[in-house]
């Protein structure tokens, strides 16, 4: 199992020859690791609306014919755009897709889909847990911290967490690094800081406080561009 960070809380997975892209936002991201075009994804998974987060993943999708996994709303909304390939789902669903289990958990945070000052699609923010033979990995889309996690992690086990650290708009070092107490993966990588100045943030506090913890997680700060593999 392969996982890309490519820049804010876009990731890439390569999980059982399946390339699964996660919340593409590509073009107008400053950390972007990887234009639109350079992704060749099966699946893409959008965590939530948000234009940071839903992204290039209408385009990508229908470029490259990849099926498009999302809450109803996000599904309905990126079909009415002319996506092709669509697998709706909801909180505490989980689907076989390209032989992958992908799950949709809770995620506390608000999800519109805003254009040109205007909601044009609404939805619940979601995390996916993406299970393959290789492994199973958790991201937490845009979240604050709750006691869900410790659920996802009593229950789905993933070897690796992608938590958001960046506060303001998600949690922040303290409290991703509580998220990883109550998850307990063998791996969390930081994400969805550094983006932008609102969101500046040091990766190395969310390690410090990881480290205080009586946990065996290690943690792994990625650069864009940059790649774990387990
Ligand atoms: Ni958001
Ligand atoms: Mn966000």
């Amino acid at each position: 199992m392969k996982i890309t960070w490519l820049g804010h809380a876009a990731f890439e997975l390569e999980l059982d020859g399946v390339t699964v892209l996660i919340d593409p936002f590509l073009s107008g991201n400053p950390k972007a690791a990887k234009s639109p075009d350079e992704v060749e994804p099966d699946l893409v998974l959008v965590t939530h609306g948000h234009s940071d987060h839903l992204g290039d993943a209408i385009d990508i999708c229908k470029r490259t014919g990849a099926t498009l996994v999302g809450i109803y709303e996000i599904a309905v909304h990126a079909q009415n755009q002319g996506v092709e390939n669509v697998e709706e789902m909801n909180i505490g669903g989980t689907i076989e897709v390209e032989g992958l289990e992908i799950t949709q958990v809770p995620a506390w945070h608000s999800s519109e889909i805003v254009e040109d000052g205007e909601i044009v699609a609404g939805g619940t923010p979601v995390g996916y847990v993406v299970s393959g033979e290789e492994g199973t990995v958790y991201h937490a889309g845009d979240t604050g911290l709750s006691m869900d996690m410790k659920l996802i992690g009593e229950l789905y086990e993933p070897d690796v967490a992608l938590l958001p650290i960046g506060s303001r708009f998600t949690m922040g070092p303290k409290e991703a690094a509580k998220a990883v107490e109550l998850i307990e993966p063998d791996v969390a990588i930081p994400m969805h800081y550094g983006t932008f100045p609102p969101i500046e943030q040091d990766p190395e506090e969310f390690k410090r406080e990881v480290e205080r913890l009586d946990v065996d997680t290690e943690v792994v700060i990625l650069e864009p561009g940059e790649s774990y593999e387990l």
